[in-house]
């Protein structure tokens, strides 16, 4: 359910998508990677990110890591500021979309629901969830950040995988299996896929 504020009177967009749409190569929309942490998201969408900008299309990317300095810097990992999390940064992802930018978002987003409410919020057929698979034993050797190492010492509680859920996605639009792949096979993958879709040329 999408909080209203009263008072408040909301005119539309100025410009609509489909207007801004019609004047690129490129349609928008919101590219969802979910995954535990050390799965990839953050590595993948960076490439897929920096290839899509050097073929011209608009992008944005929002990350978890990134965001929680600022917009979501009051929210911690319990389940109720996980869901805020995911709140703020859909609705922030629903504005660049609407501001026609192919817009990757990396969040850990282990809730089912709370990606579905994301999913709502989203024009249809433009929130493609891409599912960042990956074995726990392989996040936990990877350990790009000492995150795992800190949690085996009792650092860290509601870790996603260790002690608390990820509840993985029933019907991605997309599945990287990024236990095997390279980031360079796995970027490409999603390009593909973009391509398919018919959002990029
Ligand atoms: S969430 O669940 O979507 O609200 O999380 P997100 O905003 O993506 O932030 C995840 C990054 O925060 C670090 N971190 C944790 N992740 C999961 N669980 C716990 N308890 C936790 N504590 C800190 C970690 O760097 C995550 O980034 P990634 O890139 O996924 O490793
Ligand atoms: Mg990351």
């Amino acid at each position: 359910e999408r909080k209203k504020s009263s008072n408040v009177t909301w005119e539309g967009l100025n410009i609509p998508r489909e207007e801004r749409e019609a004047k690129q190569t490129h349609k928008a929309a919101a590219l969802w990677f979910t995954g535990l942490s050390g799965s990839g998201k953050t590595t993948v969408a960076r490439e897929v990110e920096k290839q899509l900008f050097a073929r011209g299309i608009k992008t944005m990317l929002l990350d978890g890591d990134q965001v929680r300095h600022g917009l979501c810097g009051d929210l911690g990992f319990s389940p109720s500021d996980r869901a805020e999390n995911i709140r703020r940064v859909g609705e922030v992802a629903r504005l660049f979309v609407e501001s026609g930018a192919l817009t990757l978002c990396t969040f850990v987003s282990p809730y089912r629901g709370d990606r579905d409410w994301v999913r709502e919020l989203m024009p249809d057929g433009r929130f493609l969830e891409v599912f960042v698979d990956v074995d726990l034993e392989t996040a936990k050797a990877r350990d790009p950040k000492g995150l795992y190492a800190k949690v085996d010492a009792g650092e860290i509680k509601n870790f996603t995988g260790i002690s608390a859920p990820y509840e993985a996605p029933e019907n991605p639009e997309m599945t990287l299996n990024t236990t095997d792949a390279t980031v360079e096979e796995s970027a490409a993958e999603v390009i593909r896929q973009l391509e398919a879709a018919g959002l990029i040329p």
